[in-house]
């Protein structure tokens, strides 16, 4: 059921205590050499290929895995903008409070953009190529015009994976303006998902074929989220075996219970807005980390 008085509050916590930018500690410099990452903050630390680098080529390895996911967050905030503006479009008149909490969504998500992008163009030394595909999950979402699944592939899958890989990079960051930033941005994405959770509209009436298109965009987007937490550039870059890299990262997001989290939560959400999870679920098993295998 749909719980108005729990998003109404969620909706004046935002509104009440947003955090600025501008406020941020942008005038301390970052010496990425200097920048402390633990070996638990990168998905390849564990392989053999690693195991066998100098200690100085694995801090290099780990600052530029670093700067992959930076660049991997600041794009998916910045496609995050877009679908939150057209999910307020989308959203029933009737849904005042959804609305409004939608409003504070949008703002919040630009803020990411914005503080991310000047982070990475003042203080990022290397370039860094976004992966294609969230390009083509959010063309999509945006074809598909439906409120439910951008809430479900948006809120819960990217988001999700979206605040494994801030929780990952806040543990390993030592550095004050970036630590700051996380953990702004963390906590906002952890209201957006309150929300994602408070919100459920019924979902049973709806015709097999438009049940089956929804399973389908569910997985590119749990795929897409997957894909997005592996920094295949980085290895490529320094000359590391893109196909041991690729096996390596998904070894250790099994792991650390990455794949179970969209096997076991999307099912769980998808269920509790009264949509039969069985397939996508069984599907996601059976093929996720297959997928994830193939070279991209
Ligand atoms: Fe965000
Ligand atoms: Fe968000």
């Amino acid at each position: 059921m749909m719980n108005r008085a729990q998003i109404s509050s969620l909706a004046e916590h935002a509104a009440a205590r947003p955090w600025a930018p501008d406020a941020l500690p942008w005038e301390s410099a970052v010496d990425w050499a200097a920048v402390s990452i633990p070996e638990g903050a990168s998905v390849l630390a564990r392989s053999d290929v690693v195991r066998a680098m100098s200690t100085s080529e694995r801090a290099r390895l780990r600052q530029r895995e670093m700067a992959s996911h930076l660049a991997a967050l600041a794009n998916g905030e910045r496609k995050a903008v877009n679908l939150a503006a057209e999910t307020v479009l989308l959203c029933p008149e009737e849904e005042v409070e959804q609305r409004w909490f939608l409003g504070t969504l949008l703002a919040d998500e630009s803020k990411h953009d914005l503080a991310l992008h000047r982070f990475l163009s003042e203080k990022l030394a290397w370039t860094v190529r976004p992966h294609p595909v969230l390009d083509a999950l959010f063309a999509t979402l945006t074809e598909e015009r439906d409120y439910e699944l951008n809430l479900l592939a948006g809120q819960v899958v990217l988001e999700g994976a979206a605040a494994s890989l801030l929780n990952g990079l806040l543990l390993g960051v030592d550095q004050p303006l970036l630590r700051e930033l996380l953990r702004n941005i963390g906590r906002d994405e952890a209201r957006h998902i309150r929300f994602a959770h408070a919100v459920s509209a019924p979902l049973a009436e709806m015709s097999p074929a438009r049940r089956r298109r929804m399973e389908e965009v569910l997985f590119e987007a749990a795929h897409a989220a997957v894909v997005s937490l592996v920094p295949d550039d980085a290895w490529e870059e320094l000359g590391l075996d893109r196909g041991l890299a690729r096996a390596a990262s998904v070894d250790a997001l099994r792991e650390r219970g990455v794949l179970a989290f969209f096997t076991k939560v999307l099912a769980r959400e998808l269920g509790g807005r009264g949509f039969p999870a069985d397939d996508l679920r069984a599907s996601l098993e059976r093929h996720l980390e297959a997928r994830l295998r193939q070279a991209a």
